[in-house]
């Protein structure tokens, strides 16, 4: 480890590091059998990881994902947990500055309001990924990759199902994501997409329940209070807010998963368990495990190695046919 670390080192500073706005200015190599060089080949990469918080199920996932990755590599994690707000990561973003981390890895809570802080990160030399959720900049070079799902198209596969199911013909409800999360905003486009092809699936009612089971319930309560027997299905743009939703359908005895359609996306341990007991009707994974991906980029941008701006994760769709046999490998 120590060795691979002082390699990379030396072959940084010999590759000049050839984005130089994108990286910190590196001192030359300390001579061979230095002080120095002792000082340096023992010191182990340093990351900030600046995450969302613990709203959900495949949230607390991605966090362990990263976590257990960056313990079994030696990497120095420094973690921060927004609880949901930008202006909490936008504080970390400053600090991990500060202390002049080697890669900042963000999994940015909202798309906008970005630019500030990342400009002063590159500034300082210090990369930025971005995990599980893009942003709009207007200049790209402020982060050097993103890593995430094809948002949109779950949201296209989610509506594909429900055709599928009814023939197009359905009134849906729907529980939204965070608002301003590329997630929620990508979702119901993806969605959007395919239902606006069939003038009888109908979005009668669509509204935030901020990707949590407990707001998932709530907002689904005011649906059932206002359109009651009207609804025919529940487009939840995550699981948790499907099982908040299922509750709310179970206590007005709308017997979901039969009398009233349920699908979501994220395809946690939960969405498995209410798939086998028939209330969940479908899922979308949205994979989490982010953690081997994470460092393995992290190693081939600090080695200089190109690195593509988006690398997308490959999702797809679980519904009640399959549940019992694949829920036992589940690892989320
Ligand atoms: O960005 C991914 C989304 O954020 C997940 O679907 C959701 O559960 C989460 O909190």
């Amino acid at each position: 480890m120590i060795r691979r670390f002082f390699l990379v080192t030396v072959l940084l500073a010999v590759l000049g590091f050839s984005n130089a706005a994108c990286r910190k200015e590196r001192p030359e190599p300390p001579a061979e059998g230095s002080p120095d060089e002792k000082a340096s080949a023992t010191k182990a990469l340093t990351v900030g990881f600046s995450q969302v918080g613990a709203e959900s199920a495949w949230r607390t996932a991605e966090t362990k994902s990263i976590k257990s990755e960056a313990q079994r590599r030696g990497v120095n994690l420094k973690f921060s947990d927004a609880q949901g707000r930008q202006e909490n990561q936008i504080k970390s973003i400053k600090n991990f500055i500060a202390q002049e981390v080697d890669v900042i890895v963000l999994a940015p809570v909202v798309e906008t309001g970005w630019e500030p802080v990342l400009k002063e990160a590159k500034a300082s030399g210090i990369p930025v990924i971005l995990v599980d959720r893009g942003i709009e900049v207007s200049d790209d070079s402020l982060y050097a990759t993103l890593i995430a799902s094809d948002f949109v198209e779950e949201g296209r596969m989610a509506a594909r199902w429900l055709v599928e199911m009814t023939g197009g013909k359905v009134n849906i409800v729907e529980l939204q994501g965070t608002v301003g999360s590329a997630p929620a905003i990508d979702r119901k486009r993806g969605f959007a997409e395919i239902s606006d092809q069939f003038p009888d699936m109908k979005i009668i009612k669509s509204q935030s329940g901020e990707f949590t089971r407990a707001k998932g319930k709530e907002v689904m309560e005011a649906f059932i209070k206002s359109e009651g027997g009207n609804i025919q299905a529940v487009y939840a743009h995550n699981d948790d807010m499907a099982l908040g939703a299922i509750q709310a359908l179970d206590d007005a005895g709308m017997n979901p998963g039969r009398g009233v359609l349920v699908i979501s996306i994220d395809g946690v341990r939960g969405a498995f368990e209410a798939m086998v007991a028939g209330k969940l009707n479908a899922t979308v994974e949205c994979n989490p495990l982010f953690g081997p991906i994470t460092f393995d980029t992290i190693d081939k941008l600090l080695a200089g190695d190109t690195v593509p701006k988006k690398i997308v994760n490959r999702d797809r769709l679980y519904d009640q046919s399959e549940a019992a046999q694949v829920i036992d490998s589940r690892k989320y």
